[in-house]
């Protein structure tokens, strides 16, 4: 047997998002809590807010006591479809290439020079030298 549970698109559920008709989606579930807004300790309007998207995380950093996660069964309406979910927005942060374009001018720049002087200094040396070695012979 296949159980009973109701499947519901996000788009359906998004539809109950007022005071008099409020649906919330917390772990893939759906509850209906408009009979409960008056009553929950948190307020309705926390609530409220919190149709029309997953409200898991807010659920949870509350840090609900085990007595509210047992009322919830009391307003489970069924389970939600989750291919009907909007794709949440993947944040790619920059930083692959930006940290190494931060590094990259400055320090090609040094490394040349740094290999660069000694051998100036090296030639330079070299050639007063010299330099002075025939001031001598004269
Ligand atoms: C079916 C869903 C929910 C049920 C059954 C429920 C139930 C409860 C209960 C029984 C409390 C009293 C404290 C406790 O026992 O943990 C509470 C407090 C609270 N809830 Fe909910 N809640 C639900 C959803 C939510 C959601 C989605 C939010 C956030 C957007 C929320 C925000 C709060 C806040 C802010 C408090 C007050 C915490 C405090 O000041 O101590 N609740 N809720």
């Amino acid at each position: 047997m296949t159980s009973d549970a109701k499947i519901l698109s996000f788009e359906e559920v998004s539809k109950h998002n007022r005071k008099t008709d409020c649906w919330l989606i917390i772990s893939g579930k759906v509850y209906d809590v408009t009979s409960f807004l008056d009553d929950h300790p948190g307020g309705d309007e926390v609530l409220v807010l919190a149709t029309e998207k997953d409200a898991t995380e807010d659920f949870e950093d509350v840090g609900h006591s085990k007595n509210a996660i047992e009322m919830m069964k009391d307003f489970y309406v069924g389970e939600l479809d989750d291919n009907t979910m909007p794709q949440k927005k993947t944040y790619k942060p920059p930083s692959t290439t930006s940290s190494a374009s931060n590094q990259a001018p400055g320090s090609s720049s040094t490394n040349i020079l740094t290999f660069v002087l000694p051998i100036l200094i090296l030639v330079l040396a070299y050639a007063l030298y010299h330099f002075a070695k025939k001031e001598e012979a004269i």
